[in-house]
């Protein structure tokens, strides 16, 4: 047997996706929730009123202008309002949970269920409450909660107001944030992880920053290394027993052929998007290799006098990842895009691809590991995998998901195969919406990851009633055998 009899076995959900209650017991509103629905090919979008109160809608990837503050307009659906509801499910929710044996549940807390508008100085009694009940659930269950402190999630007033990650103000607010669930939570909740896929922070409806720059981005993210790293600093000094990571998305990307110019580029991609993130969080400082890069892109960032001692001492503990596909850096400008987690990378002909375009890669999940057990010797936890797919329901209320057992069974085999072979030091595997949920590339709900089925459309209709997928029995068995029976 290849894996520990402590090995984490779960799910993994985010707030902004699947909790919905989103004006509930004094909630704020985050910037998750001016999002639109989008599609593979149409763009989510945003809404906003301009400086003349004018309602404003426009692509999520665009530029937001100064002095347009977000908000909800009227008539518009909002995925992230209702989500499938595990604000009102949660009790049920678990319990399926339990059935399929998890021993961990990985989730986030929603920053503005805590402190509405960011900058509050009092947290809200009624939202910490939620999370109590929510993890003395779990734990009734013997289910330990891993809990995301920041998963997409922007207060909108901090948008609105501070301009997001780029006031260096916010590190204030999230740490006051941080504080409080570290104490309230302290016994409950002992695994954290600090920003989900820090390294694709990259637009308004994640960082909340107006007229984004490249310049402005690297500060944004400087903030955010520091808000990670006192947070580290701060969740040991509350709880000694805290363990504390950072999440990376590791897309493993390959040279699309041998010419070492192909293989330099990969080299560059890598570290610029993947590595410098890791680097900083798990090292403790900045890579060299980006220091010069933002010197020759004339980038200069506001830092302060023991910055560089902050992240020192706020080291993580665990690296948390998320892989769903790998990519290929291509030296052709014409080359051929597959879509991807969050990014479109150049398209590998070696690989079946889900109904999404995300292509296929179980090969790459072990090497994901290695790569990243071989530059850091730190703990390793896979807490998202999956497949995104559609469904079908039968007339009899099954749904009969091979596609996902067989993508999830190559993963895990995968995983297996190198704590056997490699000795990787891997906690556990929490694979992404094990309930169905809102796909946050697309808004969509037909895009579907979960062993438990929900009964609602793209347009939020339909009665949010579970169903157990085939995956469900399947997963059940995986949990129970741990990992040997795939
Ligand atoms: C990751 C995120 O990007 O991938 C999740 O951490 C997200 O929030 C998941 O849902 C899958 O992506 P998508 O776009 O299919 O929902």
């Amino acid at each position: 047997m290849s894996l520990s009899k402590e090995f984490f076995w779960g799910g993994a959900t985010a707030a902004n996706q699947y909790e919905g209650g989103c004006f509930e017991a004094g909630r704020g509103l985050a910037v998750s929730d001016i999002k639109t629905a989008g599609s593979m090919t149409t763009p989510r979008r945003m809404t906003f009123l301009n400086e003349q109160g004018k309602p404003i809608i426009q692509n999520k990837e665009n530029k937001v202008p100064q002095g347009y503050k977000g908000a909800i307009h009227e008539g518009v659906y909002y995925p992230s309002h209702t989500a499938t509801d595990f604000y009102h499910h949660y009790k049920e929710d678990i319990a399926y949970m339990a059935e399929m044996g998890f021993n961990c549940y990985r989730m986030s807390i929603s920053w503005t269920r805590i402190f509405p508008n960011g900058d509050d100085v009092e947290p809200i009694e009624a939202g910490l409450k939620f999370y109590d009940d929510v993890f003395d659930e779990c734990l009734k269950h013997g289910i330990a909660p891993m809990v995301t402190i920041n998963h997409f999630e922007m207060p909108l007033h901090l948008a609105n107001e501070y301009d997001g990650w780029l006031n260096r103000k916010t590190i204030n607010y999230f740490l006051r944030y941080c504080e409080v669930i570290f104490q309230r939570y302290k016994g409950k909740v002992k695994h954290w992880l600090t920003f989900n896929e820090i390294n694709i922070l990259r637009d308004y409806s994640s960082l909340g920053i107006h007229d984004l720059t490249a310049e402005k981005h690297y500060q944004a993210f400087h903030h955010i290394f520091l808000a990670s790293a006192k947070a580290v600093i701060l969740g040991h000094a509350i709880d000694p027993e805290n363990k504390i990571g950072m999440m990376l998305a590791h897309i493993a990307s390959y040279s699309e052929t041998c010419d070492p110019k192909n293989v330099a580029l990969e080299l560059e991609v890598s570290r610029k998007f993947k590595y410098f993130f890791s680097d900083v969080q798990c090292r403790g400082y900045y890579p060299s290799y980006m220091i010069k890069y933002l010197e020759r892109q004339n980038i200069s960032l506001v830092k302060e006098a023991d910055d560089e001692q902050i992240l020192c001492n706020g080291t993580v503990d665990y690296i948390g990842f998320s892989y769903y596909n790998s990519g290929v850096a291509s030296l052709r400008k014409d080359a051929e895009l597959a879509y991807g987690n969050q990014v479109r990378v150049a398209r590998n002909p070696f690989l079946e691809e889900s109904d999404w375009g995300w292509q296929i890669d179980p090969i790459g999940l072990g090497i994901s590991l290695n790569s990243l057990w071989d530059r850091y010797q730190m703990p390793l936890c896979i807490v998202e995998n999956g497949l995104g797919a559609y469904d079908e329901v039968t007339q009899d209320g099954k749904i009969h998901d091979e596609y996902r057992i067989d993508y999830l069974r190559k993963h895990i085999h995968e995983l297996k195969r190198v704590v056997e072979e490699d000795g990787v030091e891997l906690m556990g595997y929490t694979p992404w919406g094990w309930i169905d949920l809102v796909s946050a590339g697309t808004g969509e709900m037909k895009k579907r990851y979960g062993f438990v089925y929900v009964d609602m459309d793209d347009e939020g209709n339909g009665s949010k009633k579970r169903y157990r997928k085939d995956s469900f029995y399947w997963y059940q068995k995986v949990i129970q055998s741990n990992g040997e029976e795939l």
